[in-house]
């Protein structure tokens, strides 16, 4: 009789190692049951930082605390048994030194159980990837549009539409994959730019809204699923669960009003024998 093979993750080796090769599919997630149903189809979860505007409500991402990601991370961590698991260092807990960044790093991995951190940021950020590092934090770099510099951006806008951008990007994944970052999360720049990143450097970059020319692609998990009502315009939705929300609690209104549900005695077992 053959033993079911225990689920294994992912590691960071074999997901560097997916450079030039079959594409990384990737997606954020918050919660036990997200990860659950997302885990099989996933070669890397993301506990975004993202989380601060699409389950909280904020208008951005810079009032996420380590506290809350800690939260969401260990619930990722748990619900899932295939995808390698990264989380985001929110903004101020990282920026300041490479021992900032470290001290905010390992408590994140050690509260969560998380195997790599990601952080924003390029040639400015390249001594604490380096530093986190070598001391075995994997780290994964982000590039182009970086949520978390929304006001020196002056909003969320695509990045490199104008050749005379493009070297600063370009510079930025060159250095943050030069200090060892195993991928680079490429957001929001136009096409060429990102094919061009993406024959640059030599770790996988994975595309958000920086098209198919990236060796991955990342997508907010509520914006594909059709439960965020204002998605980026690259966004494609592969599920309309807002609509399939909605009925089913119109439903359960209905049940509930026309006290149409199954007799008590029905549904609710006297004993457990
Ligand atoms: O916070 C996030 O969800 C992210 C992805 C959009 C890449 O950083």
């Amino acid at each position: 009789m053959s033993a079911q093979k225990p689920a294994r993750r992912v590691t960071v080796p074999e997901l560097r190692a997916r450079k030039g090769g079959e594409p990384i599919v990737s997606l954020t997630a918050y919660d036990v049951a997200t990860a659950r149903i997302a885990d099989p189809h996933c070669d890397m979860l993301l506990v975004g930082d993202s989380i601060g505007m699409v389950l909280y409500g904020m208008d951005s991402t810079l009032a996420v605390t380590l506290e809350m990601m800690a939260a969401h991370g260990g619930a990722v961590v748990r619900g899932s048994s295939h995808a390698l698991v990264a989380i985001d260092m929110p903004f101020g807990t990282y920026e300041q030194s490479p021992e900032q960044a470290f001290e905010s790093a390992a408590w994140l991995m050690a509260q969560t159980g998380a195997q790599a951190v990601k952080l924003e940021g390029g040639v400015a950020m390249a001594q604490t990837i380096n530093f986190l590092i070598r001391r075995g934090i994997p780290v994964i770099g982000h590039v182009g549009l970086t949520p978390q510099a929304v006001n020196v951006m002056g909003g969320f806008k695509v990045q490199g539409k104008e050749r005379a951008g493009w070297p600063a990007i370009e510079a930025d994944a060159e250095a943050v994959s030069d200090a060892g970052a195993f991928s680079i999360v490429v957001e929001g720049v136009a096409e060429p730019l990102a094919r061009r990143i993406t024959q640059q450097v030599g770790v996988p970059t994975i595309g958000i809204g920086a098209s198919a020319g990236c060796d991955g692609q990342i997508l907010v998990t509520e914006d594909m699923l059709g439960l965020n009502p204002r998605v980026p315009k690259f966004v494609r939705r592969f599920g309309e669960l807002e609509q399939a929300m909605d009925a089913a609690f119109a439903e359960y209104a209905r049940t509930v009003k026309e006290r149409s549900f199954p007799a008590e005695e029905e549904t609710y077992p006297a004993s457990d024998d």
